[in-house]
């Protein structure tokens, strides 16, 4: 099995431009380290590619900091649909954003780490399982705080990848539903789906 320390290395070499265009607040960068540590080792876990995985980590808020303005601007640029929901709350966006913009300029051609970046945010139906295991990185690497996330992670470690991805996708819906926030509609499908074919 290859290090961490040698894919890190490997991608630091190959994408060296597109990371020092990276532009990450100090608490962002944290998040990513976690997510880029669980991706690893999930990813050995459930046997995915550890170096996609650890890629798709390393790049998928690329454009997380961006404003509402900002992020709607480069959507349109990048001639993404954008939905009736990420009109509402466009920096959910910054997956789509992101992945548009690598295969855009021809950096990252891999359907499947597109795919993971592309529906980090929000998860999505009929999904592979490089995107299941980034939106489950996403959302409980170690530096995520939030209510029942303990618990969280302690459940996805007795589990396989669907079990695990159908977990956090509930708990993101039952937390938005407390909020009372807007559902997102690809995080129902996601879920739709999940109870369908398991
Ligand atoms: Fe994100
Ligand atoms: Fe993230």
């Amino acid at each position: 099995m290859e290090q961490l320390n040698e894919i890190i290395l490997k991608i630091e070499n190959e994408y060296k431009s597109l990371l020092l265009e990276m532009k990450l607040s100090d608490k962002r960068k944290k998040h990513i380290e976690g997510c880029v540590e669980l991706a690893y080792s999930l990813a050995g876990l459930y046997n995915i590619d550890q170096y996609k995985a650890v890629l798709a980590a390393l790049l998928h808020d690329f454009f997380k900091e961006l404003n509402n303005k900002d992020i709607i601007e480069k959507a349109k640029r990048l001639n993404i649909d954008i939905s009736d929901f990420e009109v509402r709350f466009p920096r959910v966006l910054h997956g789509k954003v992101a992945a548009s913009y690598f295969l855009d300029r021809g950096l990252i051609k891999d359907k499947y780490i597109l795919e993971a970046i592309r529906h980090h945010t929000l998860g999505a139906a009929n999904v592979s399982e490089l995107t299941k295991l980034l939106f489950i990185v996403d959302a409980t690497e170690k530096h995520r705080e939030y209510e029942g996330v303990v618990e969280l992670r302690k459940g996805i470690e007795e589990k396989n990848l669907d079990e695990a991805y159908i977990l956090v996708l509930k708990k993101t819906i039952i937390d938005m539903i407390i909020k009372n926030k807007v559902l997102a509609p690809s995080t129902i499908g996601a879920y739709n789906y999940m109870m369908e074919v398991n």
